[in-house]
């Protein structure tokens, strides 16, 4: 089948290499002249480990092509992904500017019966919009699908192949059949429903990840306060099939470019729908709490309390990992930014380090100090703030680690070491609700 991708963002470019590597003739168009020229390069513009292997092997096979241009490949496809961002707007609901814009110039482009299949998150509600744009610009045939993406960033390969469920949120037979043939050669359930289930599928998904995280953080901070170690709580109550151990781990809070804004528009668009979602704000506060939380206690590790009146004035830090979660260089959206400017108004010096992220953080602090090992980075500080769970802090050589910083200070938002062995050594070891 001959099938358009529109938006060569993380969605799109992972579902265009899908499905050319299972043997359709794939176009991905961008409105990013920029994009398009380094992708034709196969080059790809965010770090996503396995996808340029991917993209260059389908590349020279000649099922996939990258264009700017919605008449060279529209016309040809009975199929049109749409796979643009709904990045939040102000009051917290979905942007939709992108999206409106991507069906309006597909359906400037469509001659003969074609599936517009929306992969971008979008709010329930917009049917009829969405409709009205296509109507507007095209006399032939059309028809719409949801089938939102579940991939997450640092594995999206890996899922986009072994799919837990594909969802196919349409009531026209023709275009359930369509999708079905599509998917045929994927694992996964099915999940055949209307078109506003489907959106909710996708919304309840990460709504449901964030709140698992949420809890996990409550009960990390419960933890502390009773002298309980929460990891302990969380082996035993992950180990009840029914809650399972995955997205419990405690942290600095969720991040990046889906969990945060989803929560929000869902909160938004439940209140559109007359229902007060508190559930969700608590989740989303609690999220918000977590930063706060992990400042104070480096304040205290680092023993500048409010009563004493002092802060972080002349301190040195070194803050590793800048990406919200490891094997991606995306900081949208990632703890590291807030508690990179809580730290800087306490007044401390710091030092950045991150394994792929360096580059796209240096956009944000321009100013700020980057080194391009973690050894550099801790090298003469007062302490060292873990922030993502990169593996190579992990594998740190720990007495390496105290050698280098100036105070054997290390306050972690990760757990990633073992208290009583950091204790042994001689560290000031601070994490989360342990
Ligand atoms: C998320 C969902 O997991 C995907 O299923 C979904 O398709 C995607 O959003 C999307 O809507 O496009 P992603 O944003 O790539 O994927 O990242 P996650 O792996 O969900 O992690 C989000 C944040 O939660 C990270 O900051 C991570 O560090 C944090 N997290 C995750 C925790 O703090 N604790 C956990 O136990 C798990």
């Amino acid at each position: 089948m001959t099938i358009t991708i529109v938006g060569a963002g993380y969605v799109g470019l992972i579902t265009a290499v899908l499905f050319s590597e299972l043997g359709n003739q794939v176009f991905c168009i961008d409105v990013s002249q920029d994009k398009i020229n380094l992708l034709k390069k196969g080059k790809t513009p965010f770090f996503e480990p396995g996808l340029e292997e991917y993209l260059n092997r389908n590349v020279k096979e000649q099922r996939l092509k990258f264009t700017t241009s919605n008449s060279e490949s529209i016309p040809k496809s009975q199929t049109v992904f749409i796979c643009v961002g709904t990045p939040p707007a102000k009051n917290g609901e979905a942007d939709l500017t992108f999206l409106f814009g991507a069906i309006a110039k597909t359906a400037k482009n469509i001659h003969d019966y074609t599936l517009v299949v929306i992969k971008s998150t979008f709010p329930i509600g917009f049917e009829n919009d969405i409709e009205e744009i296509v109507k507007k610009n095209t006399k032939a045939e059309f028809e719409f699908a949801a089938s939102p993406e579940f991939l997450k960033e640092g594995t999206a390969i890996e899922d986009a192949f072994h799919p837990d469920r594909i969802v196919i949120g349409t009531n026209s037979k023709r275009a359930q059949q369509i999708l079905l043939d599509l998917h045929d050669a994927l694992p996964g359930e099915r999940i055949i429903c209307d078109m506003r289930s489907a959106q909710l599928i996708k919304y309840a998904s990460n709504a449901f990840l964030a709140t698992k995280i949420s809890y996990a953080n409550a009960l990390a901070n419960i933890s502390e306060k009773v002298g309980a170690n929460v990891e302990k709580v969380l082996a035993g109550v992950g180990a009840d099939k029914r809650i399972g151990h995955d997205f419990l781990k405690p942290g600095v809070g969720y991040g990046g470019s889906c969990l945060p804004k989803d929560v929000l528009a869902f909160i938004a668009q439940a209140n559109a729908f007359d229902y007060n979602f508190d559930l969700l704000r608590s989740v989303d506060a609690i999220n918000n709490s977590q930063i706060d939380i992990f400042i104070n206690k480096v304040r205290e590790a680092l023993k500048a309390t409010e009563d004493k009146k002092s802060n972080l004035e002349g301190l040195s830090l070194a803050i590793l990992g800048l990406a919200f979660k490891p094997n991606t260089d995306d900081i949208r959206d990632a703890p590291s930014i807030k508690i990179i400017q809580s730290l800087i108004n306490l007044g401390a010096k710091l030092t950045l380090y991150d394994p792929k992220a360096n580059e796209n953080a240096k956009k944000i602090f321009p100013n700020l100090e980057f080194t391009n090992s973690v050894y550099q980075a801790i090298n003469g500080k007062d302490a060292a703030i873990i922030v993502t769970e990169w593996p190579e802090f992990k594998e740190m050589d720990l007495k390496n680690v105290k050698k280098n910083l100036k105070r054997p200070i290390i306050i972690d938002g990760r757990n990633l070491f073992d208290v009583a062995k950091m204790k042994k050594m001689g560290f000031k070891y601070f994490s989360v609700g342990r």
